[in-house]
């Protein structure tokens, strides 16, 4: 007596039912639902294509699986735990609609290529996607950073005032990073763009299958060339959790700052109301809620890329079940990014900037001691001996209270008789921004052209 699973012919015993649920993965990957029944349909065209089943026995099972797409886009279709996973169940669905031709789909298949190019698929149609959101993304940081060339803030390094900068520069610097995502995830697609069908179990078939002709119907620019290698690769996978991690990272450091900026400390930034929460006791709150959240959910993106890691890292060739586990994390990094990338780019695109705080805040500090060692640094005193003159300067100006600027001219003299007085326009902090004029600095004009590049990238006159 066989079991009344797909695959139950040697079996004797049914497993109970709680195995089932355990081994079980159509709670989740009927998220592939589209792609399962869009990787058959290329499939079981190739089979007739190649001659390996018959024009009539073919067209029965399109048009099964034409009906059930259509029934799948209206929420008519019903999966059930009994048959375990998506693959299985449009099966089993096929075969309820057209009877046991429906078998004759799984000829030169196992679920084993099936269930890796579901895979492929899925993310092959989501990276663009994600890209799009980067791409707006961008598009903010240009227009904002075009309207503040020259609104001068204090640069930090170990969140200290180190140099003035321009906050359009600093904006500019995000827009690099995400860059460099898109370029990773433009490198992603690259390995997704890999059709495994055809590898069926783990050793290919001896069926005179087409993979060259699925890979065309389904939009594949090449096949992988290792049928182990094949069904048991999740690299793909890997590289887009990484290289959503790096992205989540990026937006996580931005938003570190933006709570820090909204802060009453710093007072930098003001987020619209849209993208903020009131609390539930204290009346006068205006939490940076949505820029925590995004912080707090690159913690979940990595924890899915360690997890596959971990997945991955013992599995023996070929296939194995442990690999049922690799979906989960993708999917939820893809619930998670585009939502955030969202979410951002509309906090971004509506948060004011508090220009004249900002500046403010490159005047209450010594940030223009760099100016000032450079001003002797290029009358001839040697760097190093500037640097320790204006520490001098520095360590007398905490004492008394005052900013190198606000310091007489006779006191400067003091430190260096080489001090004169257009000294005062070097300290000014807007001069200090404007005339780092290095290729890659903050000067005005170096922001105005990698304004001028990001446009061209983007091709946006
Ligand atoms: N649900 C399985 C997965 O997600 C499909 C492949 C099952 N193959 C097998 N030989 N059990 O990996």
């Amino acid at each position: 007596m066989s079991t009344k699973k797909l695959w139950g012919g040697r079996f004797q015993q049914q497993a109970s039912e709680w195995v089932d649920q355990f081994g079980a993965s159509i709670s989740f990957d009927q998220l592939m639902a589209d792609e399962d029944i869009e990787g058959s349909l290329a499939h079981v065209k190739m089979l007739k294509h190649t001659g390996i089943l018959n024009g009539a026995d073919v067209d029965k099972i399109v048009k099964g699986l034409e009906d059930l797409q259509t029934e799948l886009h209206e929420g008519k279709l019903h999966f059930t735990v009994e048959n375990e996973d998506i693959h299985m169940n449009i099966e089993s669905l096929l075969t309820q609609k057209i009877g046991p031709v429906a078998g004759k789909l799984h000829t030169a298949r196992s679920r084993n290529d099936q269930v890796a190019t579901d895979f492929h698929l899925y993310l092959k149609n989501r990276l663009p996607k994600i890209n799009d959101e980067i791409t707006t993304l961008q598009k903010t940081l240009i227009s904002l950073a075009e309207k503040n060339v020259e609104t001068i803030m204090p640069g930090y390094t170990h969140l200290q005032h180190a140099q003035p900068i321009s906050y359009g520069h600093y904006l500019m610097a995000y827009y690099q990073m995400f860059k460099r995502d898109k370029e990773r995830f433009e490198f992603n697609m690259k390995h997704t763009d890999i059709l495994p069908l055809g590898a069926a179990a783990l050793a290919g078939t001896t069926f005179p299958i087409d993979r060259e002709y699925t890979a065309k119907e389904l939009g594949f620019s090449q096949v992988y060339a290792n049928s182990l290698d094949a069904v048991s690769d999740r690299d793909f996978a890997l590289e887009f959790l990484s290289n959503s991690s790096i992205l989540m990272m990026h937006l996580s450091r931005f938003c570190e700052e933006i709570s820090l900026w909204v802060s009453h400390e710093f007072k930098y930034l003001e987020l619209s109301d849209g993208y903020t929460t009131g609390s539930s006791i204290m009346p006068q709150k205006k939490n940076p809620d949505m820029a925590e959240l995004i912080r707090g959910k690159s913690g979940r993106v990595y924890g899915h890329l360690m997890g596959l890691l971990a997945t991955m890292k013992s599995l023996p060739l070929a296939y194995n079940k442990d690999l049922q586990e690799d979906k989960e994390g993708v999917f939820d990094t893809v619930k998670t990014l585009l939502p955030s990338l969202r979410v951002f780019n509309g906090m971004l695109a509506t948060a004011k900037p508090n220009i004249d705080r900002m500046k403010e805040a490159t005047e209450n500090d010594f940030s223009n001691a760099t100016e000032l060692a450079d001003y002797l640094a290029a009358k001839g005193v040697p760097f190093r001996q500037a640097h320790g003159i204006v520490g001098q300067l520095v360590l007398k100006g905490i004492q008394t209270h005052q900013n190198l600027q606000d310091m007489s001219l006779e006191d400067l003299k003091k430190a260096s008789p080489l001090i004169e007085k257009d000294v005062y326009h070097d300290l000014k902090s807007e001069v200090a921004v404007e005339r780092r004029h290095s290729l890659g600095g903050t000067g005005f004009d170096q922001v105005k052209k990698q304004i001028a590049d990001a446009k061209k990238e983007l091709g946006i006159n």
